[in-house]
């Protein structure tokens, strides 16, 4: 019955999109104008004006002005030519921004260096006796404090070498790092030897007897090994191979860190057939009469509790009303039903319920992720479980999607996957098998956590550091923050709650599962700097704060005046 339902509705929208494609091509958003229709075309215009002028000041000298004819295109510059505001011409001068003072660690009152090739955690911390573990650096510096009081500024200096924080870790929370620095650790500064390469892993080196499982019809060899006991296997949801994220075994093959919807072999399926159609969860609404803002698309305040946005902690959305702007009240697909060609493995599939569905939004803003909680091979059918909560708008139509983590897809060189039933890690090489294979373990590796507002963390520095080879945390809590279409998982490799003078400043973050620096609830004078961000799996700086509701002036929980260049 459902089935019939759902192709009777994907016909009508079949429908309209053959009409509208036929005669109005010109119609597809993607060729939309950029013009925010609420304001005077004048004062849009200066306002696109000025953010050609601040991406221009951003471009190195060079290409310079090729960007500047990209953003003047990207923001259609050519409606704005009779408007009368002006136009700061981008010149070849390049302002200079003020930048916070940073702390020289000339000011150490006692500097503590790290070194896992030489070091020894019963050394004295010296320079020529330094300690092997940055954890017990860190109990030195508190056994200081308690001697000379708070107030004294310390130093953890890092040798070169790559530091497994994800070895014997205590916690698995996005929020509280392997390196987790509360209101007592205030006046510290975490940061590398002259220029040597400190690179921070959250994972856990796996040293493996590995032996052949089966050679391929095509070719390949699956190579096995079973995981040692000290791997737990809970977080072990990313495999970094010599440094790269490697492919978890799927459908349709393909790297989704290096091929995109656009590649001749994009690693994605086109062949949804139907998609399941949501069944809607009635919110408890709440609506503030004032303020009204007339002619806006926001024009009040109003979210939706439990029902449909019991997927979100807390469980509230701006989306989860029955006419919120737009009148989509957020909903996701229930499951989807592939074409006669599609998903050819399935009938094979031993344990169908490892395995997860990432699938875009069908307007493409978004994604979702869910686990399988069924599948129906002859239908070429796949039924969701938990998930979809990583996108706050829904909607009840996916795009294209790729399933991973299935043992039967691993067919296809540099995928893997984990049995955690025999602790069995299953590989298959691209020809002649890599040296190092690191196990995500943790998320989060160093956190700020002040005890309040009142007492927060202050005057840290995390500075010319490598964060890398984390834990992804896609199935965590999602939080929608605002009315926008987006939802966010509070977590991150730098966690920052209740802090004041932070800067992370001149690292460089890669291959992480997760966001890079979470700057959550009260943070004050913030400094993320000179950063670089590269392969991230999630956001590289996020920023979330909560209101009191409609209240959002008489909380502090909110970031503020954070600066990030
Ligand atoms: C910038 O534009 C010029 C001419 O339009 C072109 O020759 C040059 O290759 C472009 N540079 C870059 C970095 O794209
Ligand atoms: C960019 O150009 C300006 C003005 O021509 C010059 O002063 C500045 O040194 C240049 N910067 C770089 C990084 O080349
Ligand atoms: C923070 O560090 C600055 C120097 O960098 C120092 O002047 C200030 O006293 C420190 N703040 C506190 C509360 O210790
Ligand atoms: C992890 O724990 C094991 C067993 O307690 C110990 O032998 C090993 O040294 C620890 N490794 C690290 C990196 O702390
Ligand atoms: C923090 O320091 C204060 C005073 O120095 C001390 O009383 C308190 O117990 C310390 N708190 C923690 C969690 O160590
Ligand atoms: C965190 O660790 C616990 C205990 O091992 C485990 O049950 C849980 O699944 C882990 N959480 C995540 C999100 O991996
Ligand atoms: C809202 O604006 C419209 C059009 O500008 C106007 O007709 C209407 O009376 C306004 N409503 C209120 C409650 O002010
Ligand atoms: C509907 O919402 C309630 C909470 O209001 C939740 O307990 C229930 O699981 C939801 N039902 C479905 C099918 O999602
Ligand atoms: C299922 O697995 C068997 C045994 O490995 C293999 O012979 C067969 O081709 C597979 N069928 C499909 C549809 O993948
Ligand atoms: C396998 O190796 C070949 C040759 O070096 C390379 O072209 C290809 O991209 C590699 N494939 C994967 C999945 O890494
Ligand atoms: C941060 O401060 C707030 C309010 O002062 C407090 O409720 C919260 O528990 C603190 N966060 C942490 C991680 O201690
Ligand atoms: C923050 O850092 C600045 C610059 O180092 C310093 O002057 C100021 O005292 C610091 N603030 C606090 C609260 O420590």
């Amino acid at each position: 019955m459902n089935i019939f339902l759902s192709k009777m509705f994907i016909f009508v929208i079949g429908y309209v999109n053959i009409v509208n494609s036929a005669s109005l091509i010109s119609s597809d958003p993607r060729h939309g104008t950029v013009r925010n229709s609420n304001i005077p075309l004048v004062d849009d215009c200066a306002l696109r004006a000025f953010t050609v002028e601040m991406a221009a000041y951003i471009q190195p000298n060079a290409s310079r002005s090729n960007w500047t004819a990209l953003s003047e295109s990207a923001l259609q510059m050519n409606e704005c030519h009779d408007q009368s505001y002006r136009v700061q011409k981008s010149s070849n001068t390049r302002k200079s921004f003020e930048t916070l003072q940073t702390t020289k660690n000339s000011d150490c009152f006692r500097t503590i260096f790290v070194q896992d090739s030489m070091g020894n955690d019963l050394f004295d911390g010296t320079l020529d006796r330094p300690l092997k573990t940055i954890p017990v650096a860190l109990s030195l510096t508190r056994n200081l404090r308690l001697a000379h009081g708070n107030e004294i500024q310390l130093c953890i200096v890092i040798r070169g070498g790559t530091y497994y924080l994800g070895t014997n870790a205590t916690t698995n929370s996005s929020q509280i790092g392997a390196i987790s620095l509360t209101s007592n650790d205030s006046n510290l500064i975490i940061e590398n030897y002259k220029d040597e390469r400190v690179i921070l892993s959250g994972g856990i080196l796996l040293q493996l007897q590995w032996s052949v499982y089966k050679k391929t019809s095509t070719g390949g060899t699956i190579m096995k090994a079973l995981l040692p006991p000290n791997v737990k296997l809970s977080d072990f949801n990313e495999l970094y191979i010599d440094g790269r994220r490697a492919i978890v075994a799927k459908y349709p093959n393909g790297d989704p860190a290096t091929q995109g919807l656009y590649a001749k072999e994009p690693g994605f399926s086109f062949d949804a057939e139907f998609w399941w159609q949501p069944e809607h969860n009635r919110s408890q609404e709440i609506h503030i009469a004032e303020p009204f803002r007339n002619g806006t698309h926001f024009s009040h305040y109003q979210i939706g509790l439990n029902g449909g946005a019991s997927v979100f902690n807390p469980p509230s959305s701006f989306w989860s009303t029955a006419r919120p702007y737009g009148n989509n009240n957020y909903v996701v697909p229930r499951g989807v039903i592939g074409k006669l060609h599609s998903l050819p493995h399935m009938s094979n599939w031993t344990k169908p319920t490892t395995g997860l569905v990432h699938v875009f939004h069908s307007l493409y803003w978004g994604s979702w992720v869910f686990e399988i909680a069924s599948v129906h091979p002859m239908e070429k059918r796949i039924m969701f479980g938990r998930g979809g909560f990583q996108e706050a708008r829904g909607h009840r139509f996916g795009g294209p999607f790729y399933v991973a983590n299935i043992f039967e897809e691993l067919d296809s060189p540099n995928e893997w996957f984990l049995d955690k039933d025999s602790r069995t890690l299953y590989f298959m090489p691209n020809g002649t098998m890599p040296n190092v294979f690191v196990a995500s373990q943790i998320s989060c590796l160093i956190s700020l956590r002040g005890n309040s507002i009142q007492e927060p963390v202050n005057n840290i520095s995390i500075r010319g550091l490598i964060f890398t080879e984390t834990s992804n945390t896609y199935l965590r809590d999602y939080i929608v923050p605002s009315g926008g279409d987006w939802s966010v998982h509070r977590g991150g490799t730098i966690f920052l709650t209740n802090t004041t003078n932070v800067t992370v400043s001149e690292n460089l973050f890669t291959e992480l599962g997760s966001n890079a620096v979470a700057v959550i609830e009260y943070n004050k004078d913030t400094l993320v700097t000179l950063n670089e961000f590269v392969w991230l799996a999630d956001s590289a700086v996020i920023l979330v704060g909560t209101t009191n509701g409609i209240d959002g002036f008489s909380v502090a929980t909110q970031p503020t005046n954070i600066m990030i260049l």
